[in-house]
């Protein structure tokens, strides 16, 4: 078949709004490969995200997130991580031995993408959190990643077709 093939585990990371899920599962579709959402993971296990960050703060998030995003790194799958996996130190351990992908995003490219979404983290601040966070983090993303791409002006195929040219 013309299907591609990639290195498995390949993972995505970035901040919010940046696409990683919906590239993440076209990326699987693509290569024949499973598609994890650590998100999704989460919601499943736990229930929905605004509501953990809400009764249990997010330090507690980041245990319970650290802890299904260590067991979905060690499974051959497409895998796109929470925007503030990076934060963890064990994470970012993780990540420096395997191939990662930090797709990127303008600021005005992500306004419409956050509308509607379930993201606590910036529910009051909006785009200015957004950005200040993309901020703190800018760091721990370029840190950890094999290959950057800016999801702004792209298509899903091509940000697909310059990841599985790569990996
Ligand atoms: C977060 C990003 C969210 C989710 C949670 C916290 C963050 O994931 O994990 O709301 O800290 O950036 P997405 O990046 O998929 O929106």
């Amino acid at each position: 078949s013309d299907q591609p093939r990639i290195g498995l585990p390949l993972v995505l990371v970035g901040p919010m709004g940046a696409g990683k899920s919906r590239v993440g599962q076209r990326l699987a579709a693509t290569a024949g490969a499973p598609f994890i959402d650590t998100d999704a993971r989460i919601a499943e296990r736990y229930g929905a995200i605004d509501e953990i960050f809400a009764r249990e703060g997010e330090e507690y998030f980041r245990v319970i997130e650290r802890e299904v995003v260590a067991e979905a790194l060690r499974e051959e799958a497409v895998v796109s991580l929470g925007g503030g996996a990076v934060l963890h130190d064990d994470t970012r351990d993780d990540l420096a031995r395997l191939a990662v992908v930090w797709l990127q995003v303008s600021r005005e490219a992500v306004a419409p993408r956050l509308a509607g979404g379930n993201r606590p983290l910036i529910a009051d601040g909006g785009l200015d959190r957004w950005s200040a966070i993309l901020e703190a983090r800018r760091p721990l993303y370029a840190a950890v990643a094999d290959l950057t791409i800016d999801t702004s002006r792209r298509s899903v195929g091509r940000i697909v077709d310059d990841i599985t040219e790569r990996f």
